[in-house]
């Protein structure tokens, strides 16, 4: 069904796939548009999605203006740059709609009915312009706490007034946006609505409620609405990595169960295509909304309905987007698809002019893309990897409880190198001498990192053993007192791995908190499970000896039976200095420096660029 024909209002769609609103602060910092926003969009409808929805946009600057870089659509002198999305978004087949939104307010019960008013205005007007822009229609931010759902929620909208009070009233301000927005852009023009189904909070919207709002929202003339959720914890609407795959498709199916003859369109963490396929044809939904999907595989419906499937990069939830849009207010990047936020120029793949031998060491993330890239581009790619399997660390950093969608990246790449006939040399462990009677033209070394184990006073005890080895299942630990020296992700993740295994677990951290470097939400939610697990941990200590039942700390004796370490990685890179200067030589992922997923992939994508 994904691949079947569906109305939006007057608007038939080429297949059931849409992009929603993603914000990427690609924009400029006067909120008009550029060259990587408009090929942003672009790209997404060039991989078959049937309609993209253009990021939150300001319909009224500066009071509605959030984050710098946040596209207006508050005067006409927007009008032109964003025709241009709108054209490119068309030229490929697909449908262009905006994201209409006004922010959250401190109180919602303070706004006068002549600023209820005005805002609903601004509204119109904006659909106006993106309707004179020629956007096929627009879709009104309802949920994520902004200002309609505060308006509509009964746990913020404490009004007294005909805005406030029973569902009805709640209700009106919806009402008088879509009734402006016909009254400007004329009844058949399309408006779309992300529905709070759910606001997760107590005296909050309920689901009962959720599906009362869709049926007035169906009678007010709105052309489909997401199952999506409403002002609670913002990480149910940015959910990360742990949480299953479409554990929110709940919310369009009681929708469609409540009545709701509108397009339903069901949203979050769906990412393979069976399973959307198993969505539509269950009737949870009528339409499928891929956010994190298409920026990781913009190709993803290509790829599904032309039966290439396993070519598709699965969002894993890193939550890399996340960090960069939500807590660094950097442009859009993605762990996995280094292209995001690039230009067209710079994702073409150039064909190489000479066809050289690579050899690639290490059968990384880093080195499987970058012998993928250069693969593409026609090098005769070989992988030399010294262990019997592919995937280094990777293989280890599925381990902990809910990060098993890292396993997609594995089979991702297990597939592409197969298909491109890329051939992998395992249990080659590489010399200068192997090297040089292959006479490779370049040289890609990923050979990863190695254990940093610091000169601790009995580091060297028997009962001191790697992460690494706790995770790849060589070393069994049940019913022991473990202490976890390091706070890192990976120290934290071994921690709460320790503890699923009966363990009684504390941390030892040198620095004020846990994962400084990790995105909020994962972080929150990482923390949330040590606590659910009781893992305790200690800061700002630093250890200085481990001994035969204990470890002292600067702050602190903690008695245990192992200790295990997790300081981090040192780069191996000993062979890039020798083969420097004889051949072409590249440095990548965790051997030039310990890093990211997408400081790997995005390395290994620049290799096979540049080789
Ligand atoms: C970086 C980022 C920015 C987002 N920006 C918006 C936005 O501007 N407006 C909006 O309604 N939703 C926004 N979302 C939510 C997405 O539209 C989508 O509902 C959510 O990511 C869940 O779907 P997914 O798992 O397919 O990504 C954003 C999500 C991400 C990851
Ligand atoms: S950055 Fe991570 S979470 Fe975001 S789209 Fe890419 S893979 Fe998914």
């Amino acid at each position: 069904m994904l691949f079947s024909t569906i109305k939006i209002g007057n608007l038939k769609l080429k297949n059931r796939i849409i992009f929603p609103p993603i914000s990427t602060n690609l924009a400029n910092t006067d909120g008009s548009i550029n060259e990587s926003l408009i090929y942003h969009y672009a790209r997404r409808a060039k991989g078959g999605a049937s309609l993209v929805t253009m990021e939150n946009m300001c319909i009224s600057c500066p009071d509605g203006k959030s984050g710098i870089t946040e596209p207006r659509i508050d005067d006409d002198i927007f009008i032109p740059g964003l025709s241009r999305i709108s054209y490119s978004v068309h030229s490929y087949g697909s449908a262009a709609f905006m994201e209409l939104t006004y922010p959250k307010v401190e109180n919602v019960n303070s706004l006068s009915e002549k600023e209820i008013n005005d805002i609903a205005e601004k509204f119109a007007q904006a659909a106006l312009r993106a309707k004179i822009a020629h956007f096929d229609g627009v879709e009104i931010e309802a949920a994520h706490g902004l200002l309609v759902n505060q308006m509509l929620s009964p746990y913020t909208n404490r009004r007294t007034d005909i805005f406030g009070g029973n569902l009805q009233n709640r209700l009106r301000f919806a009402g008088l946006i879509m009734d402006k927005i016909k009254s400007l852009c004329g009844s058949n023009f399309n408006v779309m609505a992300r529905l709070p189904v759910m606001d997760f909070v107590d005296n909050g919207i309920t689901i009962d409620d959720g599906v009362q709002i869709a049926k007035l929202f169906e009678k007010m003339g709105y052309a489909a609405i997401h199952g999506d959720v409403g002002l609670g914890n913002k990480e149910k609407r940015l959910e990360p990595m742990q949480y299953p795959e479409g554990w929110r498709v709940y919310l369009a199916e009681v929708l469609k169960n409540g009545g709701i003859r509108l397009p339903v369109i069901a949203v979050g963490m769906i990412r393979n295509p069976g399973f959307a396929e198993e969505i539509l044809e269950s009737g949870k939904a009528d339409i499928v909304a891929l956010g994190r999907t298409l920026i990781t595989d913009p190709d993803w419906p290509i790829k599904a309905e032309s039966g290439r499937e396993r070519e598709i990069k699965r969002c894993v939830g890193c939550s890399e987007c996340i960090k960069a849009r939500h807590d660094e207010g950097t442009a859009i990047r993605c762990g996995l698809n280094p292209t995001v936020g690039k230009l067209e120029s710079d994702e073409i793949l150039v064909m190489a002019q000479k066809k050289k031998k690579i050899i690639v060491i290490g059968a990384g993330i880093a080195g499987m893309e970058a012998a993928i890239v250069a693969s593409m581009r026609g090098h005769d790619v070989e992988i030399w990897e010294k262990e019997n399997f592919i995937g280094g660390a990777l293989n280890i950093a599925v381990v902990p409880p809910g990060k098993e969608k890292l396993k997609w990246l594995i089979e991702y790449y297990d597939f592409m190198i197969k298909k491109l006939g890329i051939r992998i040399k395992f249990n080659q462990e590489t010399t200068k001498a192997d090297i040089e009677s292959s006479n490779p033209d370049a040289i890609i070394i990923a050979t990863g990192a190695r254990c940093l184990i610091p000169d601790i006073k009995g580091i060297k005890n028997d009962n001191v053993i790697h992460s690494r080895n706790i995770l790849n299942g060589k070393m069994n630990l049940s019913g022991k007192k473990v202490v976890v020296g390091g706070g890192g992700l990976v120290g934290c993740e071994t921690a709460l791995y320790l503890s699923s295994q009966e363990n009684d677990v504390t941390i030892v951290e040198m620095l004020p908190m846990l994962c400084p470097d990790m995105e909020t939400l994962s972080r929150n939610y990482l923390l949330r499970e040590l606590e659910n697990h009781k893992v305790k941990y200690v800061l700002n200590s630093t250890i200085t000896e481990i001994r035969e039942k204990s470890v002292v700390a600067s702050n602190a004796e903690i008695s245990m039976d192992y200790f295990v370490i997790s300081f981090g990685g040192i780069p191996v890179d000993s062979l890039y200095a020798y083969f420097n200067k004889r051949y072409e030589t590249y440095l990548i992922g965790d051997s030039f420096r310990v890093g990211k997923i997408v400081d790997a992939i995005s390395q290994g994508y620049a290799a096979g660029k540049a080789v």
